[in-house]
């Protein structure tokens, strides 16, 4: 299958046209998607049209699926796909709305937080919705002195939902499945197990506070830290055309989703979300 892989900015991501995913790739196209990834952090596979099953099998070759906390936005017939979507049934939304409020790493807030994740749109929306991609390999390298000293060997303790209190969410965690996901810690500063290159892992929407720091002090430098993280020079913004499968690598990339018109009744985003799990952060 002939195919380009052509970048899509300075800072990182890269589309990949000519590639059908619903069919499986051979071992050499794999192998080169997968280096891609790892020097382009994000991909976008333009121009598919994959069923969850596709979207599954094409996922697991990365690794086992992780699921989402939230049980009652995943697929009933193929749990593996959490559904992200604006669209109501009922009168209740089908899936979580507004995924990703603010900077972060999905599934962060776990012992083993997730090493990539694909979403493919099946609906997008005239305008918004863009989601953004933060390259943390760039924040790292242009940290500067002060606060690279002052989070060397720090640990962060990470939380699930936890900044998402200033919100009017319209699909949660529930008690039990908060209670599921516990408060862990993770290196601010992490070292990507394939690459070897090192990265900001600590962001904003599940870090919560620097561990053996006290409040005043660990609330500082995060502050400072995520000003850092979310300069324009380290950001590439994502607008979705219907059949984009995006794959972001999210040991050295922090994302988010435009939620500014989440309330119009105009706007209608509908996606298909499968997360890979990773391994320990170090
Ligand atoms: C997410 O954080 O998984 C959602 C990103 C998006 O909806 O753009």
């Amino acid at each position: 299958m002939p195919y380009d892989i052509r970048p899509l900015s300075d800072t990182l991501g890269a589309e990949i046209i000519g590639l059908d995913l619903a069919q499986p790739l051979d071992d050499a196209t794999f192998a080169a998607v997968r280096q891609a990834h790892l020097d382009h952090l994000v991909l976008v596979f333009r121009d598919q049209r994959l069923s969850p099953q596709n979207q599954v099998a094409f996922s697991s070759r990365f690794g086992p699926l992780d699921r989402h906390p939230v049980t009652d936005a995943v697929l009933p017939d193929c749990p593996d796909v959490l559904v992200l979507s604006t669209k109501r049934k009922n009168g209740a939304f089908i899936g979580l709305p507004d995924a990703g409020p603010m900077w972060h790493s999905d599934l962060a807030y776990r012992e083993h937080p997730a090493l990539g994740t694909m979403l493919y749109a099946l609906e997008t929306p005239d305008y918004g919705g863009d989601t953004g991609f933060a390259n943390m390999y760039k924040a790292c390298e242009a940290l500067p002195k002060h606060l690279a000293d002052a989070v060397a060997g720090k640990r962060a303790v990470f939380l699930a939902g936890r900044n998402n209190k200033n919100r009017s969410f319209r699909k949660g965690l529930t008690k039990v499945e908060k209670d599921e996901t516990p408060a862990v810690t993770h290196p601010i500063i992490r070292t990507h197990p394939e690459t070897g290159r090192q990265s900001i892992f600590a962001s904003p929407q599940h870090a919560v506070a620097i561990e053996g720091l006290d409040e005043r002090e660990s609330s500082e430098i995060l502050t400072a830290l995520f000003d850092h993280t979310a300069q324009p020079d380290f950001i590439y913004h994502h607008k979705w055309r219907v059949g984009d499968l995006t794959f972001w690598d999210n040991r050295c990339v922090q994302h988010i989703a435009d939620l500014s018109r989440i309330d119009d009744p105009a706007y209608i985003r509908h996606m298909h979300r499968t997360t890979i799990g990773g391994g320990p952060v170090e």
